[in-house]
């Protein structure tokens, strides 16, 4: 571990260093590990863009202040990601205009604080997906892999995978960062609206739905069991049956899969007992008239659907 301190605070002299948390484990623990050598001279921040899972922003804030992280939440710009989102409904044109935001947000804040390097809590399996790293294909843009931010970067954990980095947070003792909580995309909920463009309600639609699933998976005391568990909504509207009429609405589908390195996934089979509490539960929301339930392995499907 000292070495991550002593690297950081060589590169980074007199400087001050920005970092962006994200309350996953790659960012948190990062910021953790370094608070106490660096001090003021790394400013850590929260961008809540509007795609966060329900209660994530306090859950952040908590973790945050346990770990000695001195974190500043900001949240004045999620009606521009919404805004700017919702211009496409193609995978890798969202991922482009949320990175876009993203970055604005992100030099905008170094700025305020004078700083000139970023900390990144980047990962080696996210440098090889988005074909940063040798010869690989580009499969997807990462919102924050090769900004140019005009800020130098310092990268810690560029060698590690994320079993490692989880390793590394339970040796920190930051246990919370790894129970009860799997991992989220950077775009988060954006991506978990799919086929229509995102709008703010439809957004509150997954967000309820990812909640009420990942309480009866926990209930059930499968939550821990499943590598990663995506509610989305799909946008194909079909015809079901509210009340005394048809009503023409949308679907949502449940994704849970098994992996050790999200290289590759497969599905993690739900009991029909389970299924059946899910779709259930689901469908009272009066805009839902299905549920479907999705194990395909990665390849051909990635672990999301966008
Ligand atoms: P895929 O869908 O590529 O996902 O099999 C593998 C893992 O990466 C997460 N993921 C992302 N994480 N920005 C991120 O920070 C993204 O754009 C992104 N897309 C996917 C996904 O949730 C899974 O854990």
């Amino acid at each position: 571990m000292k070495d991550f301190e002593d690297n950081t605070k060589k590169l980074l002299g007199d400087n001050t260093a920005v970092i962006g948390v994200s309350g996953g484990v790659d960012s948190t623990m990062l910021a953790a590990i370094l608070a106490p050598a660096l001090g003021a001279q790394m400013k850590a921040f929260f961008i809540d863009t509007g795609g966060m899972r329900k209660d994530e922003v306090e859950r952040v804030r908590e973790i945050a202040k346990k770990a000695g992280i001195n974190l500043e939440v900001v949240d004045k710009y999620k009606n521009k990601f919404i805004e700017m989102v919702s211009q496409s409904i193609n995978a890798e044109e969202k991922r482009a205009h949320f990175r876009q935001v993203y970055g604005e947000v992100f030099k905008e804040v170094a700025q305020s604080y004078g700083a000139t390097y970023m900390i990144q809590g980047t990962l080696a399996t996210d440098l090889i997906e988005s074909g940063s790293a040798g010869k690989s294909a580009m499969i997807k843009t990462h919102h924050n892999v090769d900004l140019d931010l005009g800020l130098k970067e310092i990268t810690p954990l560029a060698d590690y995978f994320k079993f490692e980095v989880r390793e590394m947070a339970r040796n920190f003792g930051l246990e919370e960062l790894l129970v009860g909580r799997q991992p989220f995309p950077g775009p988060g909920l954006y991506l978990r609206v799919v086929g229509v463009p995102v709008t703010e309600e439809l957004l509150e639609i997954v967000r309820e739905a990812d909640y009420q699933v990942a309480q009866i998976l926990k209930k059930h005391n499968l939550y821990d069991k499943i590598s990663q568990t995506i509610v989305a909504l799909l946008g194909v509207n079909t015809v079901g049956v509210k009340g005394d009429g048809r009503v023409y609405g949308y679907s949502l589908v449940v994704r849970t899969v098994e992996t050790v390195d999200f290289m590759t996934v497969k599905g993690f089979y739900l009991d029909p007992v389970v299924c059946e509490e899910i779709t259930s539960t689901l469908v009272k929301n009066s805009k839902i008239v299905r549920v479907l339930y999705d194990w395909t392995s990665k390849p051909p499907a990635t672990t999301e659907f966008e």
